[in-house]
Parts: C-alpha cells; structure tokens; sequence
C-alpha cells in the first residue's frame, strides 16, 4: 500500500485542528466548507495545499490540516456502535500478530473499528471476511472503511448470523466482538488453521469467565490469554505534569487463544492456594 500523496485532493479525508486543539474529521467537496465558532474554510482552500500546513479561517483564525492516523480516524468517525477503542485495536493488532498476507474473519464489524486497523495491517493483500447482520451498520461501517483506505478488495462483508457457523477454512485470525463467543468456539476450531490466533473481546468479567472456561473444555486451544490495557493520558503544561483527572477506565478484556492439533500439552489449571482462600 502506497503512501498517501502530501497533498490534498477532492474526497480525502481531513483532520482539521484549531488552536483550542478541537479536532473535526471532514471529507473534502467541492462547494463544501469547514464551519466553527472560530469562522468558515472552504473546502476548495485546502485542495491543493501540503498535509500539515496551517490555513486561516474567514475571521483569521488557525487552522491545521492533516491527514489523520488511524487512532484520529477511529476516534472522530461516525460510529452507530460500540467501537473497539485505539489502545485495544493496537494491542490485538500485536498480540493476535496481524500482517499482510493473512486470512482473517471477525464477527461483528459494527462501525469498522477493528477492520480498520485489521485493513491496515493486512496492506492490500490476504483477506478480511467481516460478519455483520444489520445493514444498517454494515453501511456505516463502509462509508468509515472507504473513507480511510479507499476500496479495499481483499474485504468481504457477509450479512449473515455467524452464530450460524463460519464457512471459511484455513483462517489465521479469528477476532470475535460478540456477546456470546463461547457460542462459537466448536465453529473457530474448525476454521482456524493449526497455530491461528482466537481474540475475543468482552466487556464483562462473567463473560471472560465463561469463554475462558469454555475455551479451556474445548481442548483445542492452548497458550489462553487474558489482558486489559489502561491507557493514562497526562497533562503537561508549564510546571504542572501529572495524570489527567480524566481517563477512559474501562473498555473491554482481551482474550488470546491459539489452536493446536494433536495430543493436548500438559497445563496446572488448578488455582492456586492464595486464589482460594
Ligand atoms: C460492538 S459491535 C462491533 C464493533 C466493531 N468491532 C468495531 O470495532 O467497530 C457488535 C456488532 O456485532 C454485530 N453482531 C451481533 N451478533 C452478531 C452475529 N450473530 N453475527 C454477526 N454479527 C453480529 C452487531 O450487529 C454489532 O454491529
């Protein structure tokens, strides 16, 4: 996948960044215009100019435009679900191992989060097979995939329940953001190639319990993961540097699996001592 041009053209995407470090996510068109408490930009005022110049609105205030990151993206787009949050897209991205080449379904696609960075990672090649059952989001969440990476041929969306069953076989990832993913796991086992990655994410501690026990009765997953990350902004201003008072507490749990064939390996999972007293 090619780096972007540095200059901006009709329809690319926009970060556009005032002196208040108000950030607004726009799609440039002709006759269109940028429009604040700090003035109007016309689209066509951009068109043309560098990723990272500064331009002035009608009342002369600064404006920076940008080309945003994926983190941006995600975090300004429109969204009709629950979105995987960045800081958990960048922990499956590595811990679930995705790169270019691979095979990989998820189930439910909702506003496109993680396909973007899933997209990303895969860089035109190998293949992404989303599940979603409501079209609703479904279009949503390719208006937000087209608006990033443009088309994106290595992506299939099937409009169907996956709780039904996963057709595709030989699959290297399967990323699950469903209510129920213990529903599945007799359907990942037989779509995971030996030595793909099960991620699962759940927003409940009785959730992760249960998959992790279901997952474990299975017998053909091995190397069982649980993580959450935090992530602390903080704020930095003169002499004043310290965590910020706010901070997004809690998204989700992350749950790692990897399929394996044959005899399964040894593995304590009594508790232990201290865990029950
Ligand atoms: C929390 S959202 C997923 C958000 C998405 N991972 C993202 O990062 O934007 C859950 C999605 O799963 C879809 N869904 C729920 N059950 C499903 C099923 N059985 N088969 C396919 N999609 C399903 C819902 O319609 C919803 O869009």
């Amino acid at each position: 996948m090619a780096a972007e041009s540095r200059v901006f053209q009709e329809g690319d995407a926009v970060l556009v960044v005032d002196n208040e470090d108000h950030r607004f996510l726009m799609f440039l068109g002709r006759g269109r215009s940028f429009q604040s408490h700090q003035g109007a930009l016309r689209h066509e005022e951009i068109m043309g100019r560098g990723e990272g110049e500064v331009l002035s609105t009608n009342k002369g205030f600064p404006l920076v435009v940008l080309r945003p990151s994926l983190s941006e993206y995600i975090m300004t787009m429109r969204r009709r679900t629950q979105i995987i949050y960045p800081k958990d897209v960048a922990l499956i991205l590595v811990m679930a191992d995705l790169y270019p080449g691979l095979t990989v379904v998820e189930a439910g696609l909702g506003s496109g989060s993680l396909a973007l960075g899933v997209l990303r990672a895969l860089a035109g090649t190998g293949r992404l097979v989303s599940y979603e059952t409501r079209p609703e989001f479904r279009e949503q969440a390719e208006r937000n995939l087209r608006g990033l990476l443009g088309e994106t041929p290595n992506h299939t969306i099937k409009d169907q329940d996956i709780y039904q069953g996963i057709a595709e076989r030989e699959v290297d990832r399967v990323l699950l953001d469903l209510p129920e993913p213990w529903r599945l796991l007799p359907a990942v086992a037989e779509a995971l190639a030996p030595g793909g990655i099960l991620m699962c994410y759940l927003p409940t501690v009785l959730q992760i319990h249960h998959t992790v026990e279901e997952v474990r009765r299975d017998g053909r997953f091995t190397m069982i993961e649980v993580v959450e990350s935090l992530v602390r902004p903080w704020h930095v201003a003169g002499p004043s540097v310290r965590p910020e008072h706010r901070m997004v507490a809690h998204t989700g749990f992350l749950i790692f699996a990897r399929r394996f064939v044959g005899l399964p390996p040894a593995v304590d999972e009594a508790p232990a001592a201290a865990d029950r007293s």
